[in-house]
């Protein structure tokens, strides 16, 4: 399955992925600049990107603590998510994510 990026240039960048991966692991092998600090833990927003709005509603909704995480996030738009959250299904073949304007680490302020 592929994924396309779309980073701060703007510029799309395809990547391969498989089920059953996290979007931040797929992210970072394709070059993308998401830190993934905490390692998944929700407890940096360092993988924050902004999910195409027509993909949006096929993820499953955002738990509170990744709600917490992403209001300290910089550039926080109606459908960003923490890419460490998001496991891949078929159904997401095709998906296309933004990487936000301004990744700053949530545990710098
Ligand atoms: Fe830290 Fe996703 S890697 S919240």
């Amino acid at each position: 399955m592929k994924i396309t990026f779309i980073t701060r240039d703007g510029e799309k960048v395809e990547a391969e992925a498989s089920a059953g991966q996290d979007l931040l692991a797929v992210g970072q092998a394709a070059g993308m600049p998401l830190e993934g600090t905490c390692e998944g833990q929700m407890a940096c927003s360092t993988c924050h990107v902004i999910v195409a709005r027509e993909w949006f509603g096929k993820l499953p909704e955002a738990a509170e603590e990744e709600e917490d995480m992403l209001d300290l996030a910089a550039d926080v738009q109606a459908t960003s998510r923490l890419s460490c959250q998001i496991v891949l299904t078929d159904e997401l073949d095709g998906m296309t994510v933004s990487i936000p304007s301004d990744s700053v680490d949530a545990q710098g302020f």
